[in-house]
């Protein structure tokens, strides 16, 4: 498979990934390409390797063989730090967010600004916070209902929004992960990440999405990465197949 030849090298190479676990071959001689602005679907049964390949790219895991190129050049990634370095951001279940703290509290965890009281005392700049972060989150269309409820009483949606507006924050963040980003939630909030995931690509960031909903990988995808027992089992143009022919894929089965 290679890309198109446009000249400028994919966001993302990965060549010959292979991580196991005690014996068992969860990734196994994975390599695929992701062109900047792309949104990319990484599907599969459960235990295909998804969660792990994704974990690679964002140094969560350590591979055991195999290279990662960003923008053409090796890339070294043997941590959660070196890939936000160089601009992959990734979105567990968990969200990483402070169930109590405010949105704006979150979205600036660890680099929070400080504004001067009477001169002298450094005080949180609480309204530089909140402004910041209500533009953050119109960037990707979504209002939360206050700025000072903790982020455990807002929906899965929003809270989803609240830790993109953190990616956003740095203006560092080219390529997002999401793992089941739509999984734990109702269908009106998964409506909003879809739409979400669309603004952002809107704004040149490149998506990979892991899902096991095909509704939602053929709205929000250009690509499609079919994983089958820790292997590339194929590559899609979302729009070129139908959900039959990944289903059949993801079986491992050829059409019937
Ligand atoms: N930390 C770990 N320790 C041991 N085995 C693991 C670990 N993480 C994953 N595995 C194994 O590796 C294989 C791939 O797991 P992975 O989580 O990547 O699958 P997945 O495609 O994300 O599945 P799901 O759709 O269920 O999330 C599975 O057999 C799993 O049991
Ligand atoms: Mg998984």
């Amino acid at each position: 498979m290679t890309g198109p030849s446009t000249g400028s090298p994919p966001l993302l190479e990965v060549r010959n990934l292979y991580k196991t676990f005690g014996g068992v071959h969860a990734v196994e001689d994975v390599s695929f390409r992701i062109e900047p602005g792309e949104a990319v679907a990484i599907v599969g049964d459960n235990g295909a390797g998804k969660s792990t390949v994704v974990k690679m790219i964002s140094g969560a895991y350590t591979r055991d063989a195999g290279d990662i190129l960003w923008q053409g050049a090796p890339a070294d990634i043997d941590d959660p730090d070196d890939a936000r370095r160089l601009g992959i951001e990734t979105m567990y279940q968990d969200l990483a967010l402070i169930p109590d703290l405010d949105a704006p509290g979150n979205v600036f965890l660890g680099q929070e600004p400080y504004r001067r009281w009477l001169g002298i005392l450094p005080v949180l700049d609480r309204s530089a916070m909140a402004t910041k972060t209500r533009e953050l989150l119109e960037r990707v269309r979504i209002a939360l209902p206050s700025m000072e409820r903790p982020v455990r009483q807002l929906s899965g949606g929003q809270r989803q929004a609240t830790a993109i507006a953190r990616f956003l924050l740095s203006d560092r963040a080219r390529l997002i992960i999401m793992d089941e980003p739509t999984a734990a939630l109702g269908v009106q909030e998964q409506r909003k990440v879809l739409n979400l995931i669309h603004r952002l690509t809107e704004q040149d960031i490149t998506i990979m999405v892991i899902s096991h909903n095909l509704e939602h990988v053929f709205d929000v995808t250009d690509r499609i990465i079919v994983l089958r027992a820790g292997r590339v089992e194929g590559v899609l143009r979302t729009a070129e197949v139908t959900k039959q022919d990944v289903v059949s894929l993801i079986m491992g089965g050829g059409t019937a």
